[in-house]
């Protein structure tokens, strides 16, 4: 059913989540059996109090998430989503990954909802540093502010561009396609409900059930994404 409404659709927008990249090597957060926040509350990490009064368990789990980033690479399903798009069956990809790995498969078209590991600055000053130099250098700037990855931490807004991008999509897709995630964190959830009201397609492929599974058209589940993606192709 899927490779029949890529055909037929005539606006394909991606929603990806972390699922997206454990094929590269990366955990995502919620899987039953390997989710990041299954042994770790994120607030306690992923916030801007954990940044702020606790720096060094902040700077260590990020170093590490740094450091996976530059270690693993995209997998096939990174590069048949780039393929399809420099084909023109897919428009755009929304992503809350922030491993670049769309980017560095080639897709153009990619709004960063939840920003990127991929640029690091200082919390106070703003100034960038390379992550080789973030793994490398303590945990502050030399102006003495902290040293933080550009992504978006829980009690953080979103980037403006990424959200309206992801909004202006959405309400022009015809067809919507999820993959690799638990749609558990907003805002970024409602953009799948949005084209959906919008009267778009939507399908989830997802190894495990998510919490927006009752609006989908076509669900997908208990399968690799990246070997369903392969089959399409
Ligand atoms: N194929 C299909 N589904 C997969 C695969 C795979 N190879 N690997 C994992 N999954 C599914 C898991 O079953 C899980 O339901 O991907 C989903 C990933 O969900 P989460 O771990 O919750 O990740 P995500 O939805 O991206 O989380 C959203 O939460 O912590 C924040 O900022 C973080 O962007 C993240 C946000």
């Amino acid at each position: 059913m899927l490779k029949k409404w890529l055909n037929e659709a005539s606006y394909v927008v991606v929603f990806t989540g972390a699922g997206m990249s454990t094929e590269s090597g990366l955990p995502d957060f919620r899987s039953a059996n390997q989710g990041l926040w299954n042994n770790q509350d994120p607030s306690q990490i992923a916030s801007t109090e954990a940044l702020n009064n606790n720096v060094e368990a902040f700077t260590q789990f990020y170093r590490e998430r740094v450091i996976g980033v530059k270690t693993y690479q995209p997998h096939k399903g990174h590069y048949i989503l780039a393929d399809w798009e420099k084909q023109g069956i897919v428009q755009s990809v929304i992503t809350q990954n922030v491993d670049g790995f769309h980017q560095q498969a080639g897709s153009k078209r990619v709004a960063e909802l939840h920003g990127t590991l991929q640029k690091l600055h200082c919390q106070s000053c703003q100034r960038e540093y390379s992550s080789e130099e973030y793994v490398q250098r303590g945990y502050y700037c030399e102006c003495g502010g902290i040293l933080r990855p550009s992504i978006v931490l829980f009690g953080e807004t979103l980037p403006v561009d990424a959200f309206q991008m992801a909004l202006l999509e959405s309400e022009k897709a015809d067809l919507f396609i999820v993959l690799g995630s638990s749609l558990s964190v907003t805002p970024a959830n409602q953009f799948p409900l949005i084209a959906k009201e919008r009267g778009a397609r939507l399908v989830i492929v997802n190894r495990e059930p998510t919490a927006f599974d009752n609006y989908a058209d076509q669900l997908i589940q208990n399968r690799q994404l990246g070997d369903v993606l392969a089959e399409i192709e």
